[in-house]
């Protein structure tokens, strides 16, 4: 049993206390495992910041009370890797996949991505928008504070820059209370330019990149069969890094291409997929302090088998764990049942499926504030009831499938559900 912490900063606004949570995960990296405080109370600060937190019956006043009794407190959760904006659907595709056709094969052929790009270039900015507020709307009513998000359906400079445009109006709306932008102008080489791919590399990097860095976080890039090779892959990662940009990358998904042992040398914050990364690989994100984000998402429903979870634990890699929601390789809403799925497919104990989807994840975005509850830092809190005739633990919620919305979500100090 961990000592609950007493720090506390006596502010006159300290206006808001969630009092009472049965079973508080703080994620606190200073307390041992989860950080598990009973019968807890969480003080807050409207400018967001929590002041203390400690034993229910220690508990301070305060002008709003919010009644955590019967439930379990998490940190806001973290989604380190979506897609979230796009137009059109991939359910036809989905059909082909269950009769048998390969994720590969059918951007090869100009479906896949392509066929999703072709959708979000012809869709209005107000459809983007309305779209994407919704999808991020699913998602805090599921406990999610923080959410990555790419642009990488557009393919051009225009649509390209659209889509990060949509991404910056949506923060500080209804949404999460944060949301990080990355740039993936090489998703996929885009079917006008496949006879030239040079010079579509080229319009990345001197078109696509100057215009669009100011409005992101982060390089991305998609290298692998059929979308773009190792050489091409750094030549924009180094663009965007110089830039100013942070790297990261979807790396050895289908086949090994040897980018994440590149990229991790190149001090990727974090990279993504992994099914195939190599032995130099995982010891080059080891050096690095390289996140693996795990998507078992798009391992399910490629059918793929598993990152090497085991290699990454003994390496000392901290792994996170995204939905990777989009509407192909998966469209995946939740990330709860994306922290099961890690569960039942990619090894992870329930301890780390929680990290992964909470501090990990934050330090995965270079959002080291996100997904830890600590007196003086970010008061993004999520409030769970657990199944019915379950107790109030974290397992009971992972192991569930579908587990309830949340019963109560705050961002920066102030209830959004
Ligand atoms: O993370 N692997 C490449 N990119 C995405 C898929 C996007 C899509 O299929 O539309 C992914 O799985
Ligand atoms: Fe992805």
């Amino acid at each position: 049993m961990i000592k609950p912490n007493h720090r506390h900063v006596d502010a006159p606004d300290s206006a808001l206390l969630v009092d009472g949570i049965d079973c508080l995960y703080t994620i606190d990296p200073a307390r041992e495992g989860l950080g598990e405080i009973r019968d807890a109370s969480v003080l807050m600060s409207e400018d967001g910041t929590v002041t203390w937190i400690g034993q229910a019956s220690d508990a301070p006043s305060a002008n709003t009370v919010i009644d955590g009794r019967g439930s379990i407190g998490l940190p806001g959760l973290v989604d380190p890797h979506t897609h979230a904006i796009w137009a059109g659907s991939r359910s036809d595709e989905f059909a082909q996949r269950l009769a048998g056709a390969s994720y590969a094969d059918i951007l090869e052929e100009g479906g896949g991505i392509l066929s999703t790009v072709a959708a979000t270039r012809s869709a209005s900015e107000s459809h983007l928008q309305r779209t994407l507020a919704d999808r991020l709307r699913r998602m805090v009513s599921r406990g999610v504070t923080c959410v990555e998000v790419k642009s990488g359906y557009g393919l051009d400079t225009v649509t390209e820059h659209r889509m990060l445009s949509v991404a910056s109006a949506n923060v500080n709306t209804e949404g999460p209370s944060q949301l990080v932008r990355t740039f993936l102008g090489a998703h996929a080489v885009p079917a006008e330019h496949r006879s030239n791919r040079d010079a579509y590399v080229r319009q990345v990097i001197e078109e696509q990149l100057p215009l669009c860095a100011p409005m992101a976080e982060f390089v991305d890039v998609y290298c692998d069969r059929g979308a773009f090779t190792l050489d091409e892959s750094m030549a924009i990662l180094t663009a965007g890094q110089r830039l100013g940009l942070r790297v990261r990358a979807h790396a050895e998904q289908v086949t090994h291409t040897g980018i994440a042992e590149a990229a991790a040398n190149l001090g990727a914050l974090a990279l993504d997929h992994l099914e195939r990364v190599d032995d130099a690989g995982i010891a080059a994100m080891a050096r690095a302090g390289t996140i693996a984000v795990m998507l078992p998402g798009a391992q399910l429903y490629l059918r793929d088998s598993a990152p090497p979870t085991e290699a990454f634990r003994e390496a000392g890699v901290p792994m996170a764990i995204g939905t990777d929601l989009n509407p192909g390789s998966s469209p995946v809403h939740d990330l709860w049942t994306a922290a099961t799925l890690a569960c039942l497919i990619q090894g992870f104990t329930i301890e780390e499926a929680i990290i992964g989807i909470t501090r990990n994840a934050g330090r995965a975005l270079g959002r080291p504030d996100c997904g830890i509850l600590v007196p003086g830092g970010r008061a993004d809190l999520a409030l769970f009831d657990p199944p019915p005739g379950e107790p109030t633990d974290v397992s009971s919620l992972i192991q569930h499938m579908g587990t309830p919305d949340a019963r109560c979500v705050i961002a920066n100090g102030k209830r959004i559900r």
